[in-house]
């Protein structure tokens, strides 16, 4: 009885685990949506602050420099992290931006110009 009790337990537990981890990943999945005012405050703050590195509306950038174009759009974790702290030769920006002006960046990134 007391076995079954355990089981049933583990059971419950491990369901409830892999709810947890479907729900996460489903997070991570959705479609992310911008607001046009997101995207605009973005545009005006990529082209005072990264377009001389990243190409006006972010084509052409010059060499050696990300193509925006190609930053994939599920990975907002590492563009927050690789616009406030920099990367190699970028410097970083986060004395600069406040980290609401990076997420419109980051909105500008990957809704804003048509690729
Ligand atoms: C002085 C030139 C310069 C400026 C200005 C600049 N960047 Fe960069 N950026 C770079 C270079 C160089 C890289 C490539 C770094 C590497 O991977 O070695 C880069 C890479 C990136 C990446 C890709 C990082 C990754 O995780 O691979 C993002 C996103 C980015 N820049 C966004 C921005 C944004 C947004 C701005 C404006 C706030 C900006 N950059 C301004 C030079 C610049």
């Amino acid at each position: 009885m007391k076995l079954i009790k355990f089981i049933t337990m583990r059971m419950l537990i491990s369901i409830g685990i892999s709810a947890f981890i479907s729900t996460t990943a489903l997070a991570q999945d959705e479609v992310q949506t911008f607001t046009p005012v997101q995207i605009a405050a973005g545009a005006k703050l990529f082209s005072d602050n990264c377009a001389v590195c990243h190409g006006p509306k972010m084509v052409e950038p010059g060499a050696g420099f990300f193509d925006l174009r190609t930053f994939p759009p599920k990975q907002r974790p590492r563009f927050i992290n690789s616009v406030s702290n920099g990367k190699n030769s970028m410097p970083p920006w986060k004395s600069v931006l406040s980290q609401d002006q990076i997420g419109n960046l980051f909105a500008y990134v990957i809704a804003g110009e048509p690729k």
